[in-house]
């Protein structure tokens, strides 16, 4: 497979190895009932500010190959720099941390080295978190996507490409010599044979309810309840038999439409193809109705000649790698601008746009991550979904900036419990063609503008123009309420590093975060969160018939000796058990199954 070089490359391929590891430190509790509080709601939805390789690798331990979809929306590399988005690698953390990694060669990269030095080992780490059934989505415009393109390749594999995915804007900005009226999803999974194709977008089928009569489908008869749909223009009598090869017979009443319905109950006669599902549909539960094949009824009828139809959903349809008319960069900026009332960042994602791609892969319990927040959309995504469909997912958040807290946790705050919005409603009053004889009735044009800006009924009246017509439009001031839609979440800052410039425990760091590291770096599983009451202080774990031992406490020197082992009680096939130092001799542990481990030395880093 051709890979791409890029200066810097080689410094940052195992960079993610090196990244520190950091604990989260909990700053807040939000939830819908309380609001801000101290205490963690362990919701296990949460936000982090700070960097995101930091973020993710501290994320590790408790989620490694867990999370069932990551979006992404990553600094597209404008080379923009006055946006209050950080979209380009000249940031100063960015660049202090491009400095620390590549070394003083760091100077010299283009924009587009710098880009890939970052996205690199940040896509690494993404990979490790994400399930073997999970999928990733990429935001990305031209000025990366190809360079996007062939990294992802080279760490997801090329045969877990899924699709490059065009979000068509609707609307455009003029970019050289086109106006650009798109962006890309880019769609990688782990391992394509475990993700199944995907169902979405809407989709309907509409056919005749009926079967030619045969010794296999002989006739029977149905009632049809008064109100029955019947699309035939109001008065319009059948009588005896319709239809061609497919007849329907009339057995007892009239079958009339009266205002698009028939008028009272009616018995028919035919051969009629989902008699199941039309007593279910008629006289049963309506809203739970489904064919053979699981795909729900969603009506049945008669056409204009009478003749039965149903229309259902047609629950397996693989969306189109075309994604119109949902949304686009302009809504997703109103939508903040209602939500936290302002907007001081270009082209925020509309949240339908996130909520559309999670549905595509996710169900109801699982988790998904955005570890390039941005103003908290995908936290909104999470959280519609979970509403619309009673789901429980979770949202894991990280963003570098200080907004974090200000916007990102902000916007996530006021969709949980509810906001006032302070908003305008444009309507077109009238449209002009700019030609020659609308010019020269421009009378007309000021008459109706100068009539509509003071009769009062709009807060303004303003006169815009595209180019081809002039348009009158009124703006009228609306405020409101929209109420909240619950749930809760935890904010983090990136705390202490668990090692000091020394390479030894940092004393800074809670016991048990250490602890959960030592576990995770042993097992590369999530530290158990149930332990029996009395279960042996230093124990941390089973796992594999192995019990894993970890002898540390700040103030003293620990020893693993006679004194130490008398203390366990539990037996086991083998014990890892780490301590400062150690008095028993290699063919005593031996003869014990016992592995030492000394602290910190041993304790592996990942
Ligand atoms: C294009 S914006 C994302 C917009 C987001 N999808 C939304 O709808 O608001 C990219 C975001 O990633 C953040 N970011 C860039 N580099 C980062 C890093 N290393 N760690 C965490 N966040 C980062 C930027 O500060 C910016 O807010």
């Amino acid at each position: 497979m051709p890979t791409l070089h890029w200066i810097g490359k080689e410094k940052v391929v195992n960079h993610h190895q090196d990244v520190p590891y950091r604990v989260l430190e909990h700053q807040y509790g939000f939830d819908a009932e309380q609001g801000e509080r101290t205490e963690p709601t362990e919701s296990g939805n949460k936000i982090i500010h700070g960097d995101n390789l930091e973020a993710l690798k501290s994320l590790l331990p408790g989620y490694e190959g867990k999370i069932k979809c990551i979006y992404i929306d990553p600094p597209y590399n404008t080379g923009e720099e006055g946006w209050a988005y950080n979209d380009n690698v000249n940031h100063p953390k960015i660049k202090k941390w491009l400095g620390e990694v590549v070394g003083k060669e760091g100077d010299d990269l283009s924009r587009h080295d710098k880009w890939l030095c970052m996205m690199y080992p940040r896509l690494q780490l993404l990979f490790k978190l994400l399930s073997d059934d999970g999928v990733i989505f990429i935001s990305i415009d031209d000025y990366e996507s190809h360079h996007l393109i062939s990294i992802a390749n080279e760490i997801f594999g090329i045969k877990n490409k899924i699709a490059t995915v065009v979000w068509d804007l609707g609307t455009g900005t003029q970019a050289g010599h086109f106006v650009r009226s798109h962006e890309y999803v880019l769609v990688y999974c782990k391992n394509k044979n475990l993700v199944p194709n995907f169902k979405g977008g809407a989709g309907e089928i509409k056919h005749s309810a009926l079967k030619k009569i045969s010794k296999k489908n002989p006739k029977s008869d149905f009632t049809f309840p008064k109100g029955t749909r019947f699309d035939a223009d109001s008065g319009t009598k059948l009588d005896g038999s319709w239809g061609g090869s497919e007849k329907t017979f009339l057995k007892h009443g009239e079958m009339i439409s009266e205002d698009g319905e028939l008028p009272d109950k009616v018995t028919l006669e035919a051969g009629w193809a989902m008699k199941s599902q039309m007593k279910e549909w008629f006289y049963g539960n309506k809203n739970e109705t489904y064919d053979t094949k699981g795909q729900k009824l969603l009506e049945f009828y008669f056409n204009s000649s009478g003749v039965l139809t149903y229309r259902k959903e047609k629950s397996v349809i693989n969306p189109p790698t075309v994604i119109r008319k949902l949304a686009n960069t302009k809504s997703g900026s109103k939508e903040l601008e209602g939500i936290i009332g302002e907007n001081n960042f270009d082209f925020p994602k509309p949240h339908e746009l996130i909520k559309y791609l999670i549905k595509l892969v996710t169900s109801k319990n699982d988790i998904v991550l955005d570890s390039f927040a941005g103003t908290g959309t995908t936290g909104q995504a999470v959280q519609q979904l979970n509403k619309e469909d009673g789901g429980n997912r979770n949202f894991i958040l990280v963003e570098m900036e200080d907004y974090a807290d200000s916007v990102t946790s902000e916007r996530v705050k006021r969709v949980i419990k509810g906001y006032h919005f302070n908003g305008k409603v444009k309507k077109a009053l009238k449209s002009y063609k700019i030609n020659i004889t609308n010019l020269k009735n421009a009378n007309d044009l000021v008459d109706f503008y100068e009539e509509k800006r003071t009769n009062g009924e709009y807060n303004e009246v303003n006169i815009e123009s595209d180019g081809e017509k002039i348009n009158i439009v009124g703006v009228k001031k609306v405020s409101g309420k929209v109420n909240g839609i619950g749930g809760s979440f935890d904010f983090y800052q990136l705390g202490q590093p668990l090692f000091d410039e020394n390479k030894l425990l940092n004393e800074d760091v809670e016991e048990s975060r250490i602890r959960e590291y030592v576990w995770y770096s042993e097992t590369k599983t999530a530290f158990p969160k149930e332990r029996a009451e009395d279960a042996h202080k230093h124990l941390l774990g089973t796992k594999d018939e192995t019990d894993y031992y970890f002898f540390y406490e700040k103030e003293i020197i620990t020893t693993l000796n006679h004194e130490f082992l008398a203390t366990i009680k539990q037996k086991s096939d083998q014990y890892v058990i780490y301590a400062d130092n150690c008095l028993l001799s290699k063919e005593f542990l031996q003869s014990r199954n016992i592995i030492f481990k000394k602290i910190p030395r041993d304790i592996s880093r990942f």
